[in-house]
C-alpha cells in the first residue's frame, strides 16, 4: 500500500471525474490521500473533499505564492478550519519561493512563521513548500527548533519538504532537524539525476512519496494529468535507486506517513 502525501485534488482538472481519480489510486495500491490547500478557497475545498471522501485527510494553509492576496481575515479562517476540522491532519502547504516571487518576500516569511506557530500549537505536523530558497528556509526551520524553546525536549521538528529539489548538503541539514523528505515525480525524470543522488541518502525511515497533481507526472505518464494512482511509479522509482525491493519502498514510506501525519 501506497500514500500520495502531496496532492491538490480540488483543481478544476479534477472536477468532471474525482471519484473515478480515487478509485483508480485505490486500484493501484494507494490507501490514503493527503489533499493539501493552497488559500482560503481551496483549504476548504480540501477539508470538503477530506470530508465526502473516506480515502482523502486534508491539510489547511496559505501558500508562498498566494500570501500576498490573502484577505483580511483568511488567515483567522484557516486556522479555524485547523481548530475545528476532524479530518485536517496537517497544517500546510506552506514554506517560501524564491523563483516565482508572487508574494513580497518578508510576506511569505510572516506567513511561514504562522503556519509553523499553529502547527505547534495544534501539535500538527507542517508541509514545506520551498522553491530556489533552501537558505532561507533552512534558517527559519533551525530557529523553530523544539530545541530553542526553554524546557522543552530536544526533539526534532515534525515536517516535511515537500516535493524535494535541492541538493545534498541541504537533505542533510533537514534530515539532522529531524524532517521527512518526500518525492515526487520530478525525481524520475531523465535529466533529474542530481536528485536521484539524494534520494539514494535519504534514509528510509524519513522517506515519503507523493504525486503533487495535477502537476508534474512521472515517467512513464509525464505530461498527462497527474493523478494519486501514478505514486506508484515514483516508488518504483526509489526503490532502483535505494538499491531495495519496491515492497520496502511502500512499506517504509507508508509506516512513514501514517505516524508523521497521525493516519
Ligand atoms: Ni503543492
Amino acid at each position: 500500500m501506497l500514500i500520495d502525501t502531496h496532492t491538490h485534488l480540488f483543481d478544476e482538472r479534477f472536477r468532471k471525474d474525482l471519484p473515478a481519480v480515487l478509485e483508480r489510486a485505490v486500484a493501484a495500491g494507494v490507501e490514503r490521500v493527503i489533499c493539501l490547500g493552497i488559500d482560503l478557497e481551496s483549504s476548504r475545498a480540501a477539508v470538503a473533499i477530506a470530508n465526502a471522501y473516506p480515502l482523502v485527510v486534508a491539510a489547511v494553509g496559505i501558500q508562498p505564492n498566494h500570501a500576498a492576496e490573502a484577505q483580511a481575515g483568511d488567515w483567522d479562517a484557516v486556522v479555524k478550519l485547523a481548530e475545528s476540522e476532524q479530518r485536517v491532519v496537517a497544517i500546510g502547504e506552506t514554506g517560501l519561493d524564491r523563483y516565482w516571487d508572487r508574494s513580497p518576500f518578508p510576506v511569505q516569511e510572516d506567513y511561514f512563521q504562522r503556519h509553523i506557530q499553529l502547527a505547534r500549537s495544534l501539535r500538527k505536523p507542517f508541509v514545506i513548500h520551498c522553491r530556489d530558497a533552501e537558505a532561507d528556509v533552512v534558517k527559519t526551520l533551525r530557529a523553530a527548533m523544539p530545541s530553542n524553546e526553554p524546557g522543552a525536549s530536544a526533539t526534532g521538528l515534525r515536517a516535511v519538504m515537500h516535493s524535494f529539489s535541492g541538493d545534498i548538503g541541504t537533505a542533510r541539514e533537514c534530515l539532522e532537524m529531524g524532517l521527512h523528505m518526500s518525492f515526487a515525480g520530478m525525481v524520475t525524470y531523465p535529466t533529474a539525476q542530481n536528485l536521484r543522488d539524494v534520494a539514494k541518502e535519504v534514509p528510509l525511515d524519513r522517506l515519503l512519496v507523493e504525486t503533487d497533481c495535477p502537476y508534474l507526472a512521472p515517467q512513464p505518464v509525464r505530461g498527462k494529468r497527474n493523478e494519486p494512482a501514478y505514486v506508484a511509479h515514483t516508488a518504483v522509482l526509489l526503490a532502483q535507486v535505494k538499491g531495495v525491493s519496491v515492497a520496502e519502498i511502500e512499506e517504509h514510506t507508508t509506516r512513514n506517513a501514517r505516524t508523521l501525519f497521525g493516519l
